[in-house]
């Protein structure tokens, strides 16, 4: 990313912009962090923005002399369920005002995530491959799939520096996460130390793709400073650093509190579960940006425990 860049960041007030934030201010001049919802603490440059609003967009843009968008702003998969249409306009027109703007405006670059939601039943299920059948069965990863696609022409019609992950399920202490199929994996800690015990609602032996919340900002960072040579994928890289199931998870925290208990009682989380891959080939992102995890299953368990343990 540009050293002096103005960057704008929508959504900042979710589970990976209220950590992500901080980091761009590490590389970066200015951040203008923003959200529908006003933060709880007072935020600096902090901005009330509506992503459906194109011409506030449009303004802030102007005003604020941006030259980067962080567009995190997003209905997460389970959330999306309850509420299609809206999960629809929030994902995807937002990211049509994004790419138009950053074509308007010569942008350097613009970062615009994706998911593991992508894929669907028809997908190979273990070490899911960069390029394969996604063929999306929630709202979500419709909104993710086409939005991976309006990237990718954007990048060839209109010269757009456009950049993108398709995150696994991130696991991090600072924040809780915005309604996610994959939420069950930070509830699990919170609830490990409060009540001994956690209601599951994935199934036992349901294997989904996960990364501890630093290792997904850094490569959000790393992505952003590689030399656009590099990159072949503008549509959206695979990321991956460890999958896991429920049980896995809960024999990880029983090494550390053994009177924890699980049960499991699915709901239409698992259904979405089942439908996303258990693993991940992000060999693209080894080879060419040099992606390498830091964290595997007991390290989070170690950090996330001693972490909240200090909340
Ligand atoms: P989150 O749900 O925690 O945060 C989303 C934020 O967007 C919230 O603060 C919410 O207030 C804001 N928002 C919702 N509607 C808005 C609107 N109309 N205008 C402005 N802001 C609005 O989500 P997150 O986990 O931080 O995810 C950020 C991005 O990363 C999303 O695009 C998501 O799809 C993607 N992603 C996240 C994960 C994950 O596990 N967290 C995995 C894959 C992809
Ligand atoms: N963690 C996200 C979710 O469960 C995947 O994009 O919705």
């Amino acid at each position: 990313m540009n050293k002096r860049a103005n960057v704008l960041v929508t959504g900042a007030g979710g589970q990976i912009g209220s950590e992500l934030v901080a980091a761009l201010r590490e590389v970066n001049n200015i951040v203008y962090p923003s959200d529908i919802r006003a933060p709880e603490n007072p935020q600096e440059h902090f901005l009330q923005l509506d992503v459906l609003d194109k011409e506030r967009m449009r303004e802030i843009v102007i005003e604020y002399e941006i030259e980067e968008i962080f567009h995190l702003a997003a209905i997460l998969s389970a959330k999306g369920e309850e509420n299609p249409m809206l999960a629809w306009r929030v994902n995807l027109e937002s990211v049509l005002t994004v790419l138009e703007l950053a074509a308007e405006f010569k942008l350097f670059k613009v970062f615009i995530p994706s998911s593991i939601a992508v894929f669907g039943l028809g997908t190979p299920k273990d070490n899911t491959p960069q390029n394969t059948i996604t063929a999306p069965d929630t709202v979500y990863g419709i909104t993710k799939l086409a939005g991976e696609r309006w990237c990718n022409y954007y990048y060839n019609k209109k010269g757009v520096d456009v950049r993108s992950l398709r995150y696994p399920g991130l696991v991090g202490y600072k924040t809780l996460p915005g309604g996610g199929t994959t939420d069950y994996a930070v509830d699990i800690y919170h609830k490990a130390l409060k009540d001994g015990h956690y209601d599951c609602y994935i199934s036992k032996d349901v294997a989904m793709p996960m990364m501890y919340m630093p290792d997904a900002i850094r490569a959000t960072v790393e992505l952003l400073q590689a030399p656009p040579d590099n990159l072949t994928v503008r549509s959206s890289y695979n990321l991956s650093a460890m999958s896991f199931t429920p049980e896995q998870i809960a024999a990880s925290i029983k090494k550390h509190i053994p009177t924890f208990t699980i049960d499991y009682k699915p709901d239409f989380r698992d259904d979405i579960a089942r439908t996303w891959p258990s693993s991940i080939d992000d060999s693209a992102a080894r080879r060419e940006w040099n992606w390498r995890h830091e964290y595997d299953l007991d390290k989070m368990t170690e950090d996330m425990l001693m972490n909240l343990e200090g909340v």
